[in-house]
């Protein structure tokens, strides 16, 4: 699906062109270093699923998971930071499912994997790969 160096503007229109090719049911693995941006990308794929009135996209460190009713369904928004072992069985396929620290988790089956590399203060590089 492409890989790219992109700013903030340039984060949220992949966030948006991603957005377009959701179902609704795929489990999406976040993989990066703290602070590359994986929160801010689940914030933008988000607001592009419009969500219902008031939904706050935050980092789910200390929730594990949070959940945001959106057009497409419901989005669930975990971190492994913290709790490596999660049980997913519940999740994946009942929704859109995005794990970050993805990486953490092997047996987790990702449709779809987000790379994301630090470039400088303002600039990231996304890898995008659809698995099957
Ligand atoms: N091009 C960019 N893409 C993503 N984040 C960026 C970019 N430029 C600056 N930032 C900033 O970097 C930080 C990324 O934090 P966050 O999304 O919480 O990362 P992570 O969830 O990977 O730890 C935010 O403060 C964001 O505003
Ligand atoms: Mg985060």
């Amino acid at each position: 699906m492409g890989e790219y160096v992109v700013d903030l503007k340039g984060l949220k229109g992949l966030a948006q062109n991603l957005a377009k090719q959701l179902k609704g049911n795929e489990v999406i693995a976040l993989i990066g270093d703290l602070g590359t941006g994986k929160t801010t990308f689940t914030k933008f794929l988000v607001e592009a699923l419009k969500p219902e009135e008031g939904t706050v996209v935050r980092s789910p460190t200390f929730a594990v998971l949070n959940e945001y009713k959106t057009k497409k369904g419901t989005v669930y928004h975990a971190d492994l930071y913290r709790v490596k072992n999660f049980d997913f069985t519940d999740y994946v396929g009942s929704g859109i499912l995005i794990v970050e620290w993805a990486d953490l988790d092997p047996s987790l089956d990702a449709d779809i994997v987000i790379r994301f590399q630090y470039e400088g203060d303002n600039l990231r590089r996304i890898k995008l790969e659809k698995k099957s």
